[in-house]
């Protein structure tokens, strides 16, 4: 079944059109009279973090270039540590790169940052909540934060919570009282009140039962289709990154060490590798390791250590 979240991005909006967001004054991306950009461009990036008294070195990303085309679910897949939730912060500008460039609709993340964050949302696994508050307040909150009207934004609240299978008798109590399935579901729709263009979703499922899963996992795909966003999400889950992903990048100690469909990504490592064409076996191909193993200690900071 397919939602309308936001009625005035009609079906009929040509693909690499600007997106218009309801009562939004944000300036449209950079694309009259060149190629529309793409949703999202990372070029050679580099961020390192020195931590602890020593003074470790820990390359958390190291030279990763990948482009997500409007539109699209692309999802970056890696082992705990691999460097994902850092990718996203650096996407999101809440960590400054060290190296290499970021574009968002045209707009670079460093010179452009408010245009930059008018046209993203983050959601991370760890999502921040007024825990005393209902999910309708909290929605409120963040709603008042970036100007939409109160009215709106409580019609949009009510569809998108529907939407994602919160039962209306449940908005109202205080959202600690909430499972975190039900919790993660509030986050993603609270993010969706302003109409993201490029929405980062770091681990969106992780830790979610099965039925919640599913119901996010829909939820994002419909997105992407009515919608036309587009979508980076992290996730520790083949299945998942295989349904709904339109490319896939596989990060291990920082880098891009494959990247494609999940339908090309398959047939290489069955092509080169004589590998059953999954994407377990493209992860292992390309990692050396499954994808529940963790980074061994002191791994990811070898490189500038
Ligand atoms: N703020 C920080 N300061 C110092 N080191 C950091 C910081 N954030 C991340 N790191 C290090 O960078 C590396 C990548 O971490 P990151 O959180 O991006 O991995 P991840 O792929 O998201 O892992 P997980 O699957 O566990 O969420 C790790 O070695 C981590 O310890
Ligand atoms: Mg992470």
């Amino acid at each position: 079944m397919a939602i309308t979240l936001f009625p005035r991005l009609g079906a009929s909006r040509r693909a690499g059109d600007p997106v218009p967001a309801p009562g939004d004054a944000r300036p449209g991306p950079e694309t009259t009279g060149r190629t529309a950009a793409p949703a999202l461009l990372v070029e050679g990036v580099t961020k390192r973090f020195v931590v602890g008294r020593e003074h470790r070195v820990v390359d958390a990303i190291r030279d990763v270039s990948l482009t997500v085309d409007r539109g699209h679910i692309y999802g970056v897949l890696g082992a705990n540590g691999s460097g994902k939730s850092t990718l996203i912060r650096l996407v999101s500008t809440l960590l400054t790169i060290d190296a290499g460039r970021v574009e968002i609709f045209g707009h670079d993340i460093e010179r452009d940052e408010m245009a930059v964050k008018r046209c993203i949302n983050r959601v991370s696994v760890d999502a921040a909540f007024f825990k005393k508050l209902s999910p309708y307040e909290n929605l409120a909150f963040a709603a008042r934060l970036y100007g939409l009207d109160a009215g709106v934004a409580r019609r949009e609240s009510a569809r998108i919570l529907g939407r994602l299978g919160i039962a209306e008798k449940r908005l109202g109590q205080p959202t600690e009282q909430l499972s975190r399935g039900m919790q993660q579901k509030v986050a993603i729709a609270r993010a969706l009140l302003t109409s993201p263009m490029l929405l980062l979703l770091d681990e969106p499922t992780t830790g979610l039962d099965p039925r919640s899963k599913v119901d996010v996992q829909v939820f994002i795909e419909d997105l992407r289709d009515t919608h036309d966003a587009a979508i980076v999400l992290t996730t520790h889950d083949l299945d998942e990154a295989d349904r709904l992903c339109d490319r896939i990048a596989v990060l291990d100690g920082g880098r891009v060490v494959a990247d494609g469909t999940p339908a090309e990504l398959k047939a290489r490592v069955a092509r080169e590798r004589g590998e059953p064409p999954t994407l377990e076996s493209v992860f292992m191909a390309y990692t050396g390791r499954s994808l529940d193993e963790d980074v061994e200690e002191g791994e990811a900071e070898e490189a500038g250590a």
